[in-house]
């Protein structure tokens, strides 16, 4: 063989490995932006590229023509009208079409309706929807030190289809192989936990029910003394150290965007976005607990998980790989008062 073709053969081979080292790489340049004093390493690197691409993937809908606020309520013309009773017909008819265009683009009224008889509750959809409507206006109303004034409408979490694109369910009872030991969830990789060894599904613990998420000793070696009696057993750490990935995730954003590294427990060092996960964290253990867990007996048995438990939220539920959901799109504003509680007389 020619010493020539040879080199071209070589040459060609080496373009094609490089091209395929490169491929799983993003295209430079990352923007890099800084959110905690210098030198802390305290910064968000993102590619513009990437975030141009989620941006251009929401689309949010126009706001329904303003109804007449006037008239007769809700409660005096409907016959089974048990949540919005208190909006005046021209509202309550608003929210339905509303709640049609972000659920049921497809489906129409019929989502949620039996259309013969709209007052029926037969579809299980409309009973569900019902508890949805109590859980956003508690959303938009008790937990605004976590949404602010921004609130959330039903398309935060929905985005046009009847099932939000994030959500959870409890693992299955752990399968422990008897050479293993107590498993724990463990190498049993899955996306939540970033493919990780992490135990796979933290949030039962720490996200309905309110399980220590604090692992950190005050000292740098436990004092003497059972490990058990000293401090939080390893498996705690691991449960904390899976939920913060989710967190990291579910926001699109480093530990950084909360912590100081040098010291994740401190709250001193932390940036205020640390409080709003907080006050996150203590959100959606109410909507798990108060709401969407005791919807199982609603829901056909093909919407419950594995565990035979209801779908539940955490927090790529509203934020979808966002640190603020839609990027801080304000919807709730055009639907204050159909999406708040009636006031209180
Ligand atoms: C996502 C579910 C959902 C969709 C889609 C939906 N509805 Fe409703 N609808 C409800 C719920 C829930 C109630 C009961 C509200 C309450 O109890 O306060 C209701 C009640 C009603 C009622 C009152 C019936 C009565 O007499 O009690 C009317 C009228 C109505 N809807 C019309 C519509 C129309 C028209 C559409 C389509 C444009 C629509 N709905 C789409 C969930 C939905
Ligand atoms: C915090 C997120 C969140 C918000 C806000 C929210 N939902 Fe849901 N919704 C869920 C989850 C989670 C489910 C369970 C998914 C499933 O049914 O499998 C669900 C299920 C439903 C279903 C049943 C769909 C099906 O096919 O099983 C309906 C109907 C519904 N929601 C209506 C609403 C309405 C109406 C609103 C606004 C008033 C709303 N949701 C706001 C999270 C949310
Ligand atoms: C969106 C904000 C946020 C992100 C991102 C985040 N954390 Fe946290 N982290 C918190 C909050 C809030 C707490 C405290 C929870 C509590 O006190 O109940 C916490 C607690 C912790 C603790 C326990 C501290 C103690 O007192 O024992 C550790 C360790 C930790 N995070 C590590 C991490 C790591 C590692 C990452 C990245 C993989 C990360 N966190 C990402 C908000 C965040
Ligand atoms: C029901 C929807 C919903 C859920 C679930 C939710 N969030 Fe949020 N979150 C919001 C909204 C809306 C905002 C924007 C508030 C604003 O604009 O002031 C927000 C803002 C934040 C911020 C501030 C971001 C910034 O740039 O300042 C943090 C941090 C955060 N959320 C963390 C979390 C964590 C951690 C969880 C899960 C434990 C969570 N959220 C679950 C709706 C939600």
């Amino acid at each position: 063989m020619k010493p020539d073709f040879l080199k071209k053969t070589f040459a060609f081979a080496g373009a094609t490995a490089l091209a395929v080292l490169l491929a799983g790489c993003e295209v430079p340049p990352q923007e890099s932006t800084q959110n905690g004093p210098a030198g802390t390493g305290m910064a968000q690197v993102k590619s513009p590229e990437r975030e141009a691409a989620k941006l251009a993937s929401v689309q949010i809908p126009e706001p329904q023509p303003e109804a007449d606020a006037g008239g007769q309520k809700a409660s005096e013309v409907y016959q089974n009208v048990k949540v919005l009773g208190h909006l005046s017909e021209g509202q309550f008819i608003r929210v339905m079409a509303a709640v049609t265009e972000w659920i049921y683009p497809e489906q129409g009224c019929a989502g949620c309706h039996n259309l013969e008889n709209l007052a029926e509750d037969s579809v299980y959809t409309k009973v569900v929807a019902r508890r949805m409507f109590q859980m956003t206006q508690t959303i938009n109303s008790k937990w605004t030190a976590h949404v602010g004034g921004t609130g959330v409408t039903c398309y935060t979490c929905h985005r046009g289809a009847p099932v939000p694109a994030n959500i959870w369910f409890k693992s299955p009872e752990p399968d422990n192989p008897p050479y293993m030991g107590v498993r724990n969830g463990q190498n049993a990789p899955v996306r939540t936990v970033a493919y990780s060894t992490l135990p796979n599904e933290p949030f039962s613990a720490l996200l309905m029910q309110k399980g220590q998420i604090r692992v950190q000793g005050p000292t740098a070696i436990p004092p003497r003394g059972d490990r058990m009696e000293s401090g939080v057993p390893i498996q705690d750490a691991e449960a904390t150290y899976g939920l913060m990935i989710h967190m990291s995730e579910g926001l699109g954003v480093n530990c950084t965007f909360c912590h100081n590294s040098r010291a994740f427990g401190s709250w001193a060092e932390s940036p205020p976005q640390r409080v709003s996960a907080w006050h996150g964290i203590q959100m959606v253990r109410d909507l798990n607990t108060t709401y969407l867990d005791p919807l199982q007996p609603v829901y056909p048995p093909n919407r419950l998980g594995e565990a035979g438990d209801a779908p539940k939220a955490y927090c790529s539920t509203c934020h979808a790989g966002v640190n603020k959901p839609l990027h801080g799109a304000a919807m709730f504003k055009d639907y204050k008062i159909e999406l708040s509680p009636p006031k209180a007389n």
